[in-house]
């Protein structure tokens, strides 16, 4: 089985199994049983089949099963440990058998046992000096607030750990070195078409055989060095290749090595400065932090829909320059490691009919006390139905891009029509400043009305034994931000940015570059800033309907065994 290990580097790994690596995918259990796999890494495949009630995974890894502890996979939000829905595999000490756990992650604390466990072991691995193979099921959706539903046609971000030690489960096993754990980006549910080539793909397909199609690779140069810290983030700043206008249709992650944990891509409204060099990202340039796209691994390209592009060059309302952003691990602080990964970019002159807009919610208005036991939340901020009333059309939602700092814990932007909260536009239940990207729309067919009212909130960690000094708005990673960049289309021509004031109820609903113009008054007259009165509406509740009901109490001694198990199971993911 050694040449499970030789496995090509993580990218391609990484691809649809179908592509290369065969080898993992489909080696132990059988397409008819598990029509759909993914190579999470060069060692564990992730294979799975749906029904109408459940979901059923079959794991492949790649570590002896007579020398495992435990093994966990599970879904998050954007990727880390925060706010990760936890299926664990794991031995009952001093006992050779197995059980399978249904846990959830919160913030900073260790992952708890649900109260309704929905997880369940159906085989569990024969030992093995080989490999560990087992299957387990969960209902597809479960409604229970701990549980995330598998959603039809979105990609989740998965994560998964393994740790290996005493298997008569005495001695507590060791801590996973970086090879042991990982994230990854999957489609679980396919649309049903999925056969049927996308009408995204033939654009993209057709622009490339007229020779419309050009690429850029936003890389970090060949010469850049992994740091040697277990978490960096580095960031380089690009100038576009463009002298008019065009528009990007698709990107894709380029993956150089294995300690690449995600990537961002952030637009900039005006030209940044370090051309070209990599730096740490301690400070952000405010003017280059509206999150375009995110890659982490096991995402393939992304297309833009075929109504729309983002307009880049030197235009007003195209982005010229962007931040490249490279989260690593290095765990084992190993020098000497180059890393040149990126971005393709894919873009056209062939127009589309659209621009993608980016419309910036969220509030400056911030001031976090420091020494706090609580939370702090920001007043909401209300992007008003009198500003969204000047939109001359609908905005079809593509994402929204929350960004906060690292005292970020959750933030949301609800949309009120006609006094009646609808599906929220977007949700951070659970933010992290490590994994940041674009978060969908509950409702895939999102749109923002004209009239709308559109309010976004961002609450932050307490402060005590973090920070003594109140934190304010600005750029260092030492202050904060809340903003929500919404990508959406048609652009709008006229308005980019709808922020309040928390104080008096008045919106600026204009363009970036007018906020420093004029005083108040002028402001006013010239329709900039809004007066408006604060929305009352009728909360959104949403009625949850499980595929399956299956609710079974933990039982006592697995409580046992979940408590000895977690704190390194915790202490690893919050290093990832
Ligand atoms: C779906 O699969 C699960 C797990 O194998 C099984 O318990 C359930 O009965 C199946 N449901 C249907 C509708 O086939
Ligand atoms: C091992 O643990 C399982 C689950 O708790 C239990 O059913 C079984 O009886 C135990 N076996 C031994 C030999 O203790
Ligand atoms: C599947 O394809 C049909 C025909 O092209 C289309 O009408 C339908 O919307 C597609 N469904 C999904 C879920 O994409
Ligand atoms: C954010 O966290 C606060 C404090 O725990 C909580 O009251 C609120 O419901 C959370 N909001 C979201 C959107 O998760």
């Amino acid at each position: 089985m050694q040449h499970r290990r030789t496995l090509p580097l993580l990218a391609t790994a990484l691809a649809a199994c179908t592509a290369t690596n065969a080898a993992v995918c489909y080696n132990q259990l059988s397409a008819a049983q598990f029509p759909n796999c993914a190579a999470l890494s060069p060692s564990v495949a992730l294979h799975w089949a749906l029904n109408a009630s459940h979901i059923t995974f079959g794991v492949d890894a790649d570590v002896p099963s007579n020398a495992l502890y435990w093994f966990a996979i599970g879904i998050s939000e954007m990727g880390g440990m925060f706010g990760a829905d936890v299926w664990m595999l794991t031995r009952v000490p001093g006992n050779q058998s197995y059980v399978m756990m249904d846990l959830f992650s919160t913030t900073t604390v260790r992952p708890v046992p649900d109260s309704e466990q929905d997880v369940f072991l159906l085989t569990p691995p024969p030992p093995s000096n080989i490999n560990t193979l087992f299957t387990f099921t969960r209902p597809i959706e479960t409604c229970d607030t701990s549980d995330y539903p598998i959603i039809q046609g979105r990609s989740h971000h998965m994560i998964w750990a393994y740790g290996q030690g005493d298997p008569t489960g005495v001695a507590l096993p060791h801590r996973p070195s970086d090879s042991d754990r990982g994230n990854a980006q999957i489609v679980l549910f396919p649309n049903s078409n999925a056969s049927v080539e996308l009408k995204e793909d033939v654009a993209v397909k057709e622009l490339e055989e007229s020779n419309n199609l050009l690429t850029f690779d936003a890389r970090f140069p060949s010469t850049n060095l992994i740091p040697l810290r277990e978490t960096s983030y580095l960031c380089s700043n690009f100038q576009l290749p463009v002298y008019s206008k065009h528009h990007i249709v698709q990107y894709e992650g380029i993956v150089d090595s294995s300690h690449l944990h995600h990537m961002v891509v952030f637009g900039c409204t005006s030209k940044p400065t370090n051309l070209g060099q990599v730096v740490d990202c301690a400070s952000m340039q405010l003017d280059c932090s509206q999150i375009m796209f995110m890659w982490a691994p096991g995402k393939g390209k992304t297309v833009l829909p075929i109504e729309a592009g983002y307009a880049i060059g030197p235009d007003q309302d195209s982005f010229e320059y962007i931040t490249l952003q490279l989260h690593y691990n290095n765990q084992q602080r190993s020098s000497n490691i180059p890393d040149s990964s990126g971005f393709r970019i894919y873009y056209t002159s062939k127009l589309r009919a659209n621009d993608v807009g980016t419309l910036t919610l969220g509030s400056r208005d911030i001031h976090i006390p420091g020494n706090s036991n609580d939370y702090t939340a920001l007043k909401p901020n209300i992007c008003p139905s009198e500003c969204t009333s000047k939109f001359p059309h609908d905005l079809v939602v593509i994402s929204n891009g929350f960004h906060m700092h690292t005292l970020g814990f959750n933030a949301s932007s609800r949309l009120v029509r006609q006094g009646q909260e609808i599906s929220p536009l977007g949700l951070r239940q659970y933010y992290n400043f490590g994994f940041q990207g674009n978060t969908l729309p509950a409702d895939a067919q999102a749109v923002i009305k004209p009239g709308d009212a559109i309010i976004t909130q961002c609450v932050y960690l307490p402060t005590a034994g973090l920070r003594s000094q109140p934190t304010t708005l600005g750029e260092s990673t030492q202050d904060e931000m809340c903003y929500n960049f919404v990508t959406y289309y048609p652009a709008l021509k006229a308005i980019d940015t709808c922020i309040s004031s928390s104080k008096q109820n008045i919106a600026f609903c204009s363009l970036k570059q007018n906020v420093g113009l004029g005083i108040s008054v002028q402001a006013v007259q010239k329709g900039f800033l809004i007066p408006y009165a604060s929305p009352s509406f009728v909360p959104y509740s949403p009625v949850c309907t499980p595929s399956a009901q299956v609710v079974v109490a933990p039982s006592q001694s697995d409580a046992v065994i979940l408590s000895q198990t977690f704190l390194l199971f915790a202490a690893m993911f919050l290093a990832a």
